[in-house]
């Protein structure tokens, strides 16, 4: 889809929006922004006094902090504050507190908005946060309103805690999610509610995954509903009705990021290894050809694989590790694209390929090398969900 387009997720503290908005966003290939980070920068940079602070002295101090987002490193964004990432500081109850309490001050919550939506005219979103749904993405392509018990957030809330090596116990958790529950859904300015047509879950009885896969098919949904995609989703199989041939129609699949990984081992003798090692093969720098030879061969994996779709691939390469024990090259591919189709072929022959060229790069001094093993490692994204060999 080539114009931005907005997900919003809502919900009280603890519900565990973050880490879905951040799963939910990885899955789609775009953008995650964390409102309540905004609002706890805020709130820590200014403190509970902000209250007294007459209109204008607020505006013009929430004016200075810039918020952006920026590539991080690998497939991840991260929210910037005058350019900088807003630091770990800002993920403390105490912070949590002092959010909430800024967070009722409808200038500072004026100018956060503007921010928010600045942002979401330049990237696809999922957007997480209180009035993503009501007030800060009202079109949004869809809305998700995340509930739970209480009690459930404060377990949750407990554990994150403890993991982190911060002391904390469950009657103060509860009350403290109490506490923020009723300011947050009792303030006079954008209290927290589900949008009227937000999708209402309770995550209470649902593990993180099984959260995600309704959001996900919510989402797919949507892209339906909206004629972007057709929602025909019937049946994803290589025989046509006829029962001959044929390559599946992947026009109505979501795009998604899709990793996959692949192995291949190439046996030879302690000799050849030796002179590979020594860069000494007549034919000389074998594993950097080996390389640029699995890189095409992820890109045209389609040529050769007769019901492989053409992807533009993100992003290929390939690992090499040498054994002295058989002595072997143990090579790993790397393939990620975000597309509506997986690029586990890609993966696979981007491995075979480069084994085959480090046996063509050395079969002058050794035939008998063997190429085995040749498998998938790991694959991500996709409607059929993550994979990882034993
Ligand atoms: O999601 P969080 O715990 O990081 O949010 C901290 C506080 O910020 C939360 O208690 C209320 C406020 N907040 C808000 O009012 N509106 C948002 N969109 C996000 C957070």
């Amino acid at each position: 889809m080539d114009r931005p387009f907005v997900i919003t997720l809502d919900g009280p503290a603890g519900v565990g929006k973050s880490t879905l908005a951040k799963r939910l966003a990885a899955e789609l290939g775009i953008a995650y922004l964390d409102t309540g980070a905004m609002y706890r920068t805020l709130g820590l940079a200014l403190g509970a006094d902000a209250a007294d602070l007459p209109e204008e002295e607020l505006r013009r101090r929430c004016s200075s902090f810039v918020f952006s987002l920026e590539r991080g490193d690998g497939e991840a964004w991260l929210l910037c504050c005058g350019g900088k990432p807003v630091g770990g500081e800002i993920r403390t109850e105490r912070a949590g507190r002092l959010a909430s309490i800024v967070a009722r001050l409808p200038v500072l919550r004026s100018e956060l908005q503007k921010a928010q939506q600045s942002l979401g005219r330049g990237f696809s979103l999922v957007a997480e946060g209180r009035d993503m749904g009501t007030k800060v993405f009202p079109g949004a392509l869809r809305k998700f309103f995340l509930d739970a018990r209480p009690e459930v957030r404060a377990e949750r809330r407990l554990k994150e805690l403890l993991a982190r090596g911060e002391s904390a116990d469950f009657e103060t958790v509860l009350n403290d999610i109490r506490a923020r529950d009723e300011q947050d859904r009792g303030r006079a300015v954008d209290p927290l509610r589900p949008a009227p047509d937000a999708v209402l879950v309770d995550t209470s009885d649902l593990d993180l995954d099984g959260v995600l896969r309704v959001l996900l098919n919510s989402v797919h949904a949507a892209f339906g509903r909206d004629g972007l995609h057709s929602s025909s989703d019937a049946g994803f199989t290589h025989l046509a009705e006829d029962g001959s041939l044929r390559m599946v129609d992947v026009g109505d699949k979501l795009e998604t990021r899709r990793v996959a990984r692949a192995r291949a081992v190439v046996e030879m003798s302690a000799s050849t290894l030796d002179l590979l090692r020594r860069d000494a093969l007549p034919k000389g720098d074998v594993l950097s050809v080996a390389k640029v030879a699995g890189i095409m061969a992820a890109k045209r994996t389609w040529e050769l694989i007769p019901l492989c779709h053409p992807l533009n691939v993100n992003h290929v390469d390939i690992r090499f590790d040498i054994r002295d024990e058989p002595p072997s090259v143990v090579l790993e591919s790397e393939v990620r694209v975000s597309g509506r189709t997986g690029v586990e072929m890609e993966a696979i022959m981007a491995a075979q390929v480069a084994a085959a060229t480090i046996y063509d790069m050395a079969k002058a001094v050794q035939k008998d090398m063997i190429i085995r093993d040749v498998r998938l490692i790991y694959k991500s994204g996709g409607k059929s969900g993550d994979f990882r060999a034993e």
